[in-house]
Order: structure tokens, then sequence, then C-alpha cells
């Protein structure tokens, strides 16, 4: 299941944040309700006609009084919500994830003390449960927002700058998210996937992003790699472990792992990756992956190669 939703926190970001929201709620409400009670009460009297204004100045104190208090709960209440957000920055033994946004996709960069445990992977960010996960946050072209709503979040990224945010999901699960500020185009199939997996199933799924691309078997594979390595796809696309080493778009070294292309806009299939390859423009206006006349063995040959990169 792929949910996006604010109301089913997933992670106590999210439970906070769902506090606040509650109570903002619940006080606004009784601030409309009285407002159109007093509203209600005015035309009442004003029909009948020459009521004395006797009542208008104890009326107007406390309205003034129950606005005041009603401000002021809420200046309270958000700084104990943001007071319980930085404790959590706190925590101990993090797990750090670069996030790079990039004019329309995500980059995530995995940290560790040791550099060869190091890796990179796009628009799927997978954490184990019950650990806090913080997320450094920096863009390399224009302002995005990075926003889980089941685990929270919401902070820009932005260009030639640092912000943290810290991330901890309570149960397993699939959840979506979405940059939340505009950045173009394609701002709106900007989006991610969050996959919560218990901690053995997270340590042998970053195990295995560890690993270098799976060497090609049959022919078809062997030539689908030098098409990769000698065309245009190496000069943006890395794949580890080949001589594809470009930095300006997503790594592919375990493409076929993932569940989307284009930053969750398409199911990742065979169909749609040859869709994709061949005429990205008409999936994603204006995204910086060219079109690529292929033969159809060529084509045929770059789909069987990319199918191994599990
Ligand atoms: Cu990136 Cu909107």
């Amino acid at each position: 299941m792929n949910v996006q939703d604010v109301l089913s926190p997933a992670g106590p970001a999210a439970g906070r944040f769902l506090e606040l929201w509650w109570i903002t709620l619940a006080i606004c409400t009784l601030v409309f309700v009285a407002v159109l009670a007093a509203l209600g009460y005015a035309l009442w009297r004003g029909r009948r006609g020459g009521a004395s204004d006797r009542l208008a100045p104890v009326a107007v104190a406390s309205a003034l009084a129950l606005s005041t208090a009603g401000l002021l709960f809420l200046i309270v209440a958000s700084a104990v919500t943001d007071r319980a957000l930085a404790r959590m920055d706190g925590e101990d033994n993090p797990l750090t994830i670069e996030v790079i946004g990039h004019r329309w996709w995500w980059e995530l960069r995995y940290q560790d003390a040791q550099p060869s445990r190091l890796f990179t992977t796009a628009n799927e960010l997978h954490i184990p449960v019950g650990r806090p996960v913080a997320l450094k946050l920096t863009a390399d072209d224009v302002i995005h927002s990075f926003w889980v709503p089941n685990l929270g979040g919401k902070k820009d990224l932005i260009p030639g700058r640092e912000a943290w945010v810290t991330l901890k999901a309570d149960k397993p699960g699939v959840y979506r998210g979405q940059c939340a500020e505009f950045c173009g185009a394609q701002h709106a199939k900007m989006a991610f996937q969050v996959f919560a997996h218990p901690p053995e199933e997270y340590e042998a799924w970053a195990e295995q992003q560890r690993k270098p691309a799976p060497e090609p078997v049959d022919a078809a594979q062997k030539r689908g790699r030098e098409l990769f390595e000698s065309g245009t796809c190496a000069m943006c696309h890395g794949i580890q472990g080949t001589k594809a080493n470009g930095r300006r778009a997503p790594d592919l070294t375990h493409l076929a792992g993932r569940a989307t292309l284009a930053a969750g806009t398409v199911p990742n299939t065979r169909g749609h990756l040859a869709g994709w390859i061949l005429d990205p423009h008409s999936v994603k206006p204006g995204v910086n992956m060219p079109a690529h006349a292929l033969s159809p063995e060529d084509l045929h040959s770059l789909l069987a190669y990319l199918g191994t990169l599990k």
C-alpha cells in the first residue's frame, strides 16, 4: 500500500503535527461558532429595534479576552510541538542520509563512517523502523521542499544551504512523499516513496545497494551495457562497477529494484522504461533526459541490460 495521509501518522513527528492540527482546528472552530452566535444575536436584537447598548462594553471586553487567551494557547501549543521535534533531532545513533533536490528528482546519498559503505540511489528512500533518520537537505538548482505526510517533514531544500530534519517510522509500510514547493513545470511529478522496513530487512537492502552492478551474462545484456557506456546515457547516469559514472542524473546501479521511474511518475515496468528512454518528454515534459532514437535491437539490448540491475 502506498499512502499519503497526514491524518494517519506513522511516526512521532507526524503524530506531533497531527496533535497540533487538532488543537488548532478545535480552537478555530470554537471561535467561528462564537462569532456566528454573536452575529445571530445582534441580528435578532436589531430586528426587535431600539434595544439598549448597556451590555456592549462587557461583550467587547470578553471577546477580546477570549481571543487573546485562544491565541496565546496556540502559541504555547506550537512552541511545545517545536521543542518536541527539536528533541528528536538530537536522538542517538541516527541513520544519516543526504537528500539533494534536483529538477525533478531526488538524489539520496546514504552516509557511513566507512567510505566503502556509502551508496547513492534515487527517488526511493528505504529506512529502518524505529531508528531516527537524520536527513541533510540541500538543493542543486532551485528551492524544493521535502514532505512525507505520514512521517512528518516539510522542510525546504535551498541551494547553497544545509537544512536538517529527523524522521522516524514506528511501523513498516510504504509512504508517499512529494516535493512541496513549486519548482517548475514538473513539480507535481517530483514524488518519492519511503519504504520503512524492519531493521534486518533494511540491512539486507542496504547491503545489496552497496554491491556494484552484476555482470551481464548473455549477448544482448553485454551489448546493452556497451550501448549504455558508449552512448549518451553514461554522460549523465552512473552504474557502479561499469565505465558509466555520470553524476547529473539518477544513479542506476540498482534501477531494476525500484518500484517507479521518473520520481514516482510511472511504474518501473519494461514497457514504461522503453517509453521513457525513447521519448521521456511525453511522460514528463521539460525533463533533462533527451529522447533516444534507438533501433529495435538496440532498445531490446539496453532493456535487457537494465533489467539485470537488481
Ligand atoms: Cu521540487 Cu517542487
